[in-house]
C-alpha cells in the first residue's frame, strides 16, 4: 500500500533582507507565488495533506499555497525560534500519523518531485531521517552534511563546526523526510544548546542514531534548492526558471529564435511547431496552440491563440483575448475580453475590447471599439464577413451584422443589419480654385506687410 505523507512547509521567516513589506514566500516566481511553486511540486509528489508554518501574512500565504489537490492547514509560529521550534508548530498535524513527514522551505520555488520521492524512498527503505543535500562550491552559511560508511551521521551548522567539517562541501539543503512513527518523539528532543540558542532541526540525526536508527543523505542539484534571501536572489531564481522552462517548451517543438528574450509565466502553454519570435513575454493563463507564431515585442496575459493565427509584431492581448483558427492581430493592435474568429484580420493600430468578431472579417487600420462610457462597459458584436473601413469608431453597445460594410472613418451609433453599408460621416465638399484664392490673398497680405516695414 502506499505510505501516507503530511508535507510541512516551513514559511515562518521573517524576510527582513527582502525588505518588503509582505511575506518573502509570496514574491513570485514566473507569475506565482514562491510558496505555491513548492506547494505544486509536494502536490506533483502524489502528496496532499499540507501543514504550512507561517508568521506574517498568514491568510494571503494559505491562500497561494492551496494549488489544486492539495488539502493546507495552517499553523503560526509565534516566535521565530529555529527550524526544530518550526517544525513543531504543526505538532498536531504530525500527530494524525502518518507513515513519512516531509519537511520543506517555502522560498525553493524551482523545487521539483524528484528529491521528495528519492527522501521519501529511503524511509521506505527503513531509514529514520532522509535529508536533501546538495553538493557545491560555496558551502559557506549551509549545514555540512557528515558521513561516514554511506550513513550520514551528523548535520553540522557553519557556526558550530570545526575547521575540518568546514571543508566539507556536501551540504544541507534543509528539506527532509521523517519517519512519521516516530517524528514527534525526535523532534521533542531538540534543544538549544548550541551558538544561536536556537532549536536546530538539523540535530534530529544525531538524536535519530542515539536511539538506534538510521539516516542518510540523497543528493540533488544545487539549483533545485536553490533559495531566496533578497530581491538580487529573486531575479537569479527567476533567471534559473525561465532557462529551465525555455529550455523545456523548446524541447516540446516550439522554436525560440531568441530564447534568452522570451519571458513564460508559470502555466504557459505552447504547442508543437508554434514559433515565438524574440521579445516577447507571456504573463499567466496563456495558450498558443500548434503552429501559431508570436511575432516580436507582443505581450500576451490571459489570452488562447488557436492553431495558425498570428500575433504582433508590437501586440498587445489582455485579459479574455481568444484568435480563433488562423485569425490574425497585427502591429499595434490591442484586444480584450473579445473573441476574433478563424480567419478574421485586425492588423493595425486598433482596439478591440468586450466585443465579438465573426469568421472571415477584416477590420481596418484604426478601429476602435468605443467599449467604455466612463461608468459601464459595453459590447460590440461584428458579424462574419464584415469589412469595418479604417478609422472606425463603434460605439458601443452596437453591432455590425453578417456581410455588412461601415465606411472608413465612420463612427458607428446604430446597429447596422447584415449586408448593409452605414456611413457615420460627414459628407464631403468640394469647393474648385478655393484653394488658389485662399493662398493669392496670403500672399498679398505678405506683400502689404514686407513694404510697410
Ligand atoms: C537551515 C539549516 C541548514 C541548511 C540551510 C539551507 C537548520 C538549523 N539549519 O539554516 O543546515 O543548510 O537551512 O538553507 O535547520 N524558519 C521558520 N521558523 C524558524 C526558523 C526558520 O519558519 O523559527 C524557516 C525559514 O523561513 C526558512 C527555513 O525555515 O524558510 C530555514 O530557516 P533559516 O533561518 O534560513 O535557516 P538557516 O540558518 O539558513
Ligand atoms: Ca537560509
Amino acid at each position: 500500500m502506499a505510505r501516507s505523507c503530511l508535507a510541512v512547509i516551513l514559511a515562518a521567516g521573517d524576510s527582513t533582507r527582502m525588505k518588503s513589506s509582505v511575506s518573502k514566500v509570496l514574491h513570485p516566481v514566473a507569475g506565482r507565488p514562491m510558496i505555491a511553486h513548492v506547494a505544486a511540486a509536494v502536490a506533483g509528489a502524489g502528496i496532499s495533506d499540507v501543514a504550512l508554518v507561517v508568521g506574517r501574512d498568514a491568510e494571503a500565504v494559505e491562500k497561494a499555497a492551496a494549488v489544486d489537490g492539495l488539502r493546507v492547514s495552517s499553523f503560526i509560529q509565534k516566535e521565530r525560534l529555529g527550524t526544530g521550534h518550526a517544525v513543531l508548530a504543526a505538532r498536531e498535524a504530525i500527530a494524525r500519523g502518518y507513515d513519512d513527514i516531509l519537511v520543506a522551505y517555502g522560498d525553493v520555488p524551482l523545487i521539483t518531485d524528484g528529491p521528495f520521492a528519492a527522501a521519501r524512498a529511503a524511509l521506505a527503505e527503513g531509514h529514520d531521517v532522509a535529508v536533501i543535500g546538495f553538493h557545491t562550491a560555496q558551502p559557506t552559511g549551509y549545514g555540512r552534511l557528515l558521513v561516514e560508511n554511506g550513513e550520514l551521521v551528523a548535520i553540522r551548522e557553519e557556526k558550530d563546526a570545526t575547521d575540518a567539517e568546514r571543508a566539507v562541501t556536501w551540504c544541507n539543503s534543509g528539506l527532509m523526510a521523517i519517519d512519521g512513527r516516530k517524528a514527534l518523539a525526535l523532534l521533542e528532543r531538540i534543544g538549544n544548546d548550541n551558538v544561536k540558542r536556537e532549536f536546530y532541526l538539523t540535530d534530529i540525526i544525531e538524536i535519530a542514531r542515539s536511539l538506534g536508527g538510521k539516516a542518510v543523505a540523497v543528493d540533488a542539484s544545487e539549483e533545485e534548492l536553490s533559495g531566496c534571501n533578497n530581491r538580487a536572489e529573486l531575479a537569479h531564481l527567476e533567471r534559473l526558471w525561465q532557462q529551465r522552462r525555455r529550455r523545456e517548451i523548446m524541447l516540446s517543438g516550439v522554436t525560440m529564435i531568441a530564447p534568452e528574450t522570451v519571458f513564460l509565466s508559470y502555466d504557459t502553454e505552447i504547442g508543437q511547431d508554434a514559433v515565438i519570435e524574440p521579445n516577447v513575454v507571456f504573463g499567466p493563463g496563456v495558450t498558443v496552440e500548434a503552429g501559431a507564431v508570436i511575432h516580436a515585442f507582443s505581450h500576451l496575459e490571459g489570452a488562447r491563440v488557436a492553431t495558425g493565427a498570428t500575433v504582433g509584431p508590437f501586440a498587445r492581448l489582455r485579459p479574455g483575448a481568444h484568435l480563433a483558427e488562423g485569425a490574425k492581430v497585427g502591429n499595434f493592435c490591442e484586444v480584450k475580453k473579445a473573441e476574433i474568429g478563424a480567419g478574421a484580420k485586425v492588423n493595425h493600430l486598433t482596439y478591440i475590447g468586450d466585443a465579438f468578431v465573426g469568421a472571415g472579417s477584416n477590420i481596418g487600420a484604426g478601429t476602435i471599439t468605443c467599449n467604455y462610457d466612463g461608468v459601464n462597459k459595453f459590447e460590440t458584436r461584428i458579424g462574419a464577413g464584415v469589412f469595418i473601413g479604417s478609422n472606425t469608431a463603434l460605439v458601443a453597445p452596437v453591432s455590425v451584422g453578417d456581410g455588412a460594410y461601415v465606411a472608413s472613418g465612420s463612427v458607428i451609433t446604430e446597429d447596422v443589419p447584415a449586408d448593409a453599408l452605414a456611413l457615420g460621416r460627414a459628407r464631403q465638399v468640394v469647393k474648385p480654385e478655393r484653394a488658389k484664392q485662399i493662398r493669392e490673398r496670403n500672399l498679398a497680405i505678405k506683400a502689404a506687410k514686407k513694404a510697410k516695414g
